[in-house]
């Protein structure tokens, strides 16, 4: 793969930003990238190409600000799945990508070779072993494909978002309990509490957008077709709620680090040894939870309305 154009959108008059970067990514083979330097978070123009173009690319941001900012922009292959739509369709597949540390919610528009070359595995062996994952048995498994977008949002609030109100408050009480107890011999606790209710202070208020805001235009969405939903687009509201995830993704990243990956401390009380405990279980509640809406109700969402749109 080899990158083929370069635009430095910073030269260009406002009008023609945009369609410059659409002509360019229209006449690249598959396969190859335009590289974007903008002197500002290029985001937007992402949800333009997404609700345009679909699940067509890939977006890596090469610089990311404060003051320059460089998107290589890759157009898939076809045939060729991110590993969001990999792990949409099969959540064995999910699993064993969250073992691996693949990050297939907020990073889940690459593609898997994309997301090895970052990680620095080998491609061959990470499809291999997907394919062997997919093969083996598991429990009771939920198709969540073939739930209508009205049922996956109630699913996700009934499941999730009462999993989050349970758990955080829970979390929050725990930290603060081990970091007033042990800030002292392991300063990190301290760290950590400030992160879980920063983390609270997020998802609380994200959480009440989604089921305010988002969930019922999609449900209308699906219901009545093209609504007066005060948006130009779904693409809108559901940008913003990516947005909000990448900052609870990297939250929960942050505090996996300052745990050092939940290793018990040598000198851990039995407080700490279940505040990590309970820290892995939110944060595989929260895999799953940005999964189902990343990778399989927002583009679904936005595939329905752009089919609306065409008819009308
Ligand atoms: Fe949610
Ligand atoms: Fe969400």
């Amino acid at each position: 793969m080899s990158t083929s154009v370069f635009i430095d959108v910073t030269v260009l008059h406002p009008t023609r930003k945009h369609p410059t970067i659409f002509d360019a990514f229209d006449n690249i083979p598959e396969g190859e990238a335009i590289v974007i330097h903008n002197d500002h978070d290029p985001k937007p123009l992402y949800y333009q190409l997404l609700g345009e173009r679909g699940n067509s690319f890939s977006w890596v941001y090469l610089n990311n600000g404060p003051e320059i900012w460089e998107v290589e922009i890759r157009k898939n292959i076809k045939g060729v799945e991110t590993i969001g739509e990999i792990a949409g369709k099969d959540m064995k597949k999910a699993m064993r990508l969250k073992e691996l540390g693949i990050d297939f919610c907020c990073g889940g528009k690459r593609t898997l070779e994309e997301a090895c070359l970052e990680k620095g595995l080998d491609v061959m062996r990470v499809k291999a072993e997907l394919e062997e994952t997919s093969k083996q048995p598991q429990g009771i498994e939920l198709d969540f494909n073939s739930f209508t977008l009205s049922f996956l949002s109630d699913y996700i609030v009934n499941v999730h978002h009462t999993f989050v109100n349970q758990n955080l408050p829970v979390l929050e009480d725990l930290s603060k309990k081990v970091a007033e107890h042990h800030g002292n011999s392991m300063p990190f606790l301290i760290n950590i509490y400030t992160k879980v209710r920063e983390l609270r202070c997020e998802l609380t208020s994200h959480m009440k957008k989604e089921e305010q805001i988002l969930f019922p235009i999609i449900k209308q969405l699906e219901n009545g077709g093209a609504v007066n939903i005060g948006f130009d687009s779904i693409v809108d509201p559901i940008y913003v709620m990516e947005k909000d995830h990448d900052i609870a993704g990297d939250l929960m990243k942050e505090i996996r680090m300052v745990a050092k990956d939940y290793a018990i401390p040598v000198s851990a009380c039995n407080s700490v040894k279940m505040l990590y405990h309970k820290l892995i279980e939110f944060e595989n509640d929260l895999f799953q939870h940005i999964h189902l809406e990343n990778n399989i109700l927002f583009p679904r969402a936005m595939k329905l309305e752009k089919l609306f749109k065409e008819v009308l």
